[in-house]
């Protein structure tokens, strides 16, 4: 059944703006994207928004909704409070280009950051070989589609200057590291980064980059404690730190 519902929406630029308000159709099974596309359609054609699939894939539809991070394509209207009006607005951690589009281009800096894959020499009848357990444990990782929803609701991000001063690059390319230091054929060894540049120490585990993610990806759990663990263990640990010296192993 079409219902009218009340959609504010921030609208503006890097130089500032605030939320407008549409009074719009929405039909049974419309998502957030579908009633946005309607306003931009029928009352706000210069309405800028990203998307793409359409189906939780792209990662290119995320904001705030209702002041939570969420894909837009994937948010059901019957998943809103009804009778209630819906807020959306740009994901507050990055800067505003227009409306909810917003630059997302640091992200993309960590990234480079991060040293790449090195694998070890190919066996003698060259042919790599894992196990399959090795192989399970990173492919979760592996289905991030980088809507940096976890990037966006991060505080060490959001308000804790981890963004302008770098020193902390954020829950997504913590698990992109972990992705790489799990991968059972990598030799590089990105720990020394991991505590020094890419900022190990900022995360104090709350978990709410876990809670956003489309993909269920346990950002928290099974990428950012096991590489802390490895911080620990290399750093701190006064055993293992007794054993490189006598041995000389560095990655005892
Ligand atoms: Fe999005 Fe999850 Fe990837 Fe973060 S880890 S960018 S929330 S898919
Ligand atoms: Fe941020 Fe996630 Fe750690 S939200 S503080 S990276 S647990
Ligand atoms: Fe691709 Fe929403 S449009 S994830």
């Amino acid at each position: 059944m079409a219902t009218t519902r009340t959609f504010k929406v921030w609208r503006g630029d890097a130089k500032g703006g605030d939320f407008k308000q549409y009074d719009i159709q929405v039909d049974d099974g419309m998502v957030v994207l579908d009633v946005l596309h309607r306003i931009q359609a029928q009352q706000a054609q210069d309405l800028a928004l990203r998307w793409n699939c359409k189906a939780g894939k792209c990662g290119s539809c995320s904001m705030e909704i209702n002041g939570k991070p969420k894909l837009a394509c994937m948010t059901r209207m019957n998943s809103l409070p009804e009778g209630e009006t819906v807020t959306v607005q740009p994901l507050k951690t990055f800067p505003v280009m227009k409306d909810l589009v917003t630059d997302v281009s640091w992200n993309y800096a960590q990234n480079k950051r991060i040293p790449k894959f090195k694998p070890r020499p190919r066996d003698p009848d060259g042919k790599y070989r894992m196990y399959q357990e090795d192989v399970d444990r990173v492919q979760e990782f592996r289905k991030c589609i980088e809507c940096f929803l976890c990037q966006d609701v991060c505080h060490v991000l959001r308000d804790r200057d981890g963004r302008e001063q770098n020193t902390f690059v954020g829950p997504r390319f913590m698990i992109r590291v972990a992705s790489l230091e799990m991968h059972p054929l990598d030799t590089a060894d990105r720990i020394p980064a991991v505590k020094d540049e890419f900022g190990s120490g900022m995360c104090n585990i709350t978990k709410c980059c876990s809670e956003v993610c489309p993909e269920h990806i346990h950002i928290t759990d099974n990428g950012i404690i096991p590489l802390k663990e490895r911080v620990v263990d290399r750093f701190y640990d006064p055993v293992a730190m007794l054993w490189r010296k006598i041995f000389g192993d560095k990655r005892a």
